[in-house]
């Protein structure tokens, strides 16, 4: 059948000038609500009306670049959900974010590029981006690296290279199904379930992930490690990779990563570790030192939307040796076929071909802001961590059920003669009540059979009065509770 020929469309505006002048009134309001957002409840409940107006059917016809812009504001922005922009948020490990940031994404999606090709601006900006961090974190300049959307994804490339390059015959090529030693690989007990995911992932099971005892401080018990290894390979298993922890999630301890590159060293294992937000303490004038050990991981994953404070999502993976980040990943069919002189595309680093340019906030934010500043916002937070620690210690009906070593305080509201039970359903409430009156966002978790108020600070914008506040709130939520009994 042939077409009548119609008017052609573009998804362009029909009316420039109109369009930029939303644009600009779109710049205004989230710039008001980035600067207002201490002014606002960090949580509220979604409004059953606003779920209603959300649960509308397809638009089939035009609503219009107007509509689509009020009901984000009306519907979206102004529900004032405020969450992790605003300083007294400190839940999970969730970072604020910085107007230059949203920015840097805003002309990232103008630009739209698709970051792959060498021979581009953007290419290298990423690579310029990539020579920075190694910088920032003293890891060795000719290593290997890619941005990616966050430290689950870091994690599971650097542990694809591991595995593959630890195999003793080709992954790649025979797969698991090769296999005649089980591969077996150990981190603490205290690993994020993202280390699980990829473990699940690269087919070696959950079972191979060896969870390895924690000592006082939450560190891996280095003894037990050795001990754990050696009884493996006396069993017939192909011990291959330790993870270290810099920073844990529940309550950011430090593994002595010295000492594990050591035993990786020493056994032929790969050394990966985990720094989706610890490994920044590398900018820190007083815990650097917990860092140092990175330097000799084979790969290292971090990210920079939590304690380096730029907007969602971008994480990194760092592999010392190019080559085995390459002979894990390239693969170069016809269609994508380039200048064999040109360096290499992103895609023959990773999992991902197409990409957006997520460099761009990186560059931008750290021209901004400059390594320095960085460094004492994040001794900030770590001084605001044994800031809220003392509180807590002199505060009655207040325990601390962890040391601080970084940024992550952890206590609970216990009056006298309560079962462990009672003290969980408490401080459940203290911590959703919180949440519901709009006061502060805190996360729970469990240590060592303690329910436990968990307070991770990744936010330039807290101050020590939130913290003070945060005590006088728990507290009067917890009497209030006892006097209602
Ligand atoms: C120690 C640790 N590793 C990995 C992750 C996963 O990072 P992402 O949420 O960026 O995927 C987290 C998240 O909080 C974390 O705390």
């Amino acid at each position: 059948m042939v077409r009548l020929v119609q008017k052609e469309e573009t998804l362009d505006p029909a009316d420039w000038n109109a369009m930029r002048a939303l644009g600009h009134r779109m710049i205004d309001e989230i710039m008001t609500y980035l600067q207002e957002a201490r002014e606002h409840p960090v949580f509220q409940q979604i409004p059953e009306e606003i779920s209603t107006k959300l649960n509308e059917p397809l638009p089939v016809e035009p609503q219009g670049a107007e509509k689509a812009c009020e009901d984000f504001l009306n519907n979206v922005l102004r529900v004032y959900q405020t969450m992790n922009i605003h300083p007294r948020f400190w839940g999970w490990v969730i970072g604020t974010g910085t107007p230059m940031g949203m920015l840097a994404d805003m002309l990232a999606s103008g630009m739209n590029h698709n970051v792959e090709a060498a021979y581009t601006v953007p290419y290298q900006i990423e690579m310029k981006v990539l020579d920075w961090l190694k910088d920032m974190l003293a890891y060795p300049k000719d290593a290997c690296g890619l941005l990616v959307s966050g430290a689950s994804m870091a994690n599971l490339i650097g542990l694809t290279v591991a595995r593959n390059t630890m195999a003793k015959f080709d992954m790649r090529q025979e797969g698991l199904q090769k296999i005649q030693r089980k591969m077996t690989l150990y981190g603490s007990e205290e690993m994020h379930s993202c280390i699980q995911k990829s473990v699940e992932m690269l087919g070696l099971g959950n079972e191979a992930l060896r969870r390895i005892p924690v000592n006082a401080d939450y560190e891996i018990d280095i003894e037990k490690l050795e001990n754990e290894i050696r009884k493996d390979k006396d069993s017939g298993y192909q011990p291959f990779c330790v993870v270290g922890n810099a920073g844990t999630v529940n309550t950011g301890a430090f593994d002595d990563l010295d000492a594990v590159a050591e035993i990786c060293a020493r056994e032929n294992l790969w050394f990966h570790v985990d720094g989706a937000f610890g490994a920044w303490v590398a900018l820190s004038p007083d815990l650097s030192h917990l860092a140092s050990g990175m330097k000799k991981a084979d790969s290292l994953a971090f990210d920079l939307h939590k304690w380096m404070y730029m907007p969602y999502g971008v994480g990194c993976v760092l592999v010392k040796r190019r080559e085995d980040q390459l002979r894990t990943f390239s693969l170069v069919p016809e269609y994508l076929r380039h200048d064999e002189k040109a360096p290499v595309w992103f895609s023959d680093y990773g999992i991902e071909l197409s990409r957006g340019f997520r460099a761009l906030k990186v560059w931008m934010s750290i021209k901004e802001h400059g390594v320095k500043k960085y460094g004492r916002l994040i001794q900030q937070n770590v001084d605001q961590a044994h800031y809220l620690a003392r509180l807590v210690d002199r505060t009655p009906m207040l325990e601390r059920t962890a040391p601080v070593c970084s940024n992550i305080v952890c206590f609970r509201y216990v009056p006298s003669r309560l079962d462990e039970h009672s003290l969980k359903e408490l401080n459940e409430k203290i911590m959703y009540q919180l949440a519901f009156s709009g006061a502060a966002v805190v996360s729970s978790t469990v240590i060592r059979g303690k329910y436990t108020l968990r307070v991770a600070i990744v936010n330039h914008r807290t101050t020590r009065e939130d913290l003070d506040f945060l005590i006088r709130e728990v507290t009067r939520l917890g009497s209030a509770w006892g006097k209602a009994r």
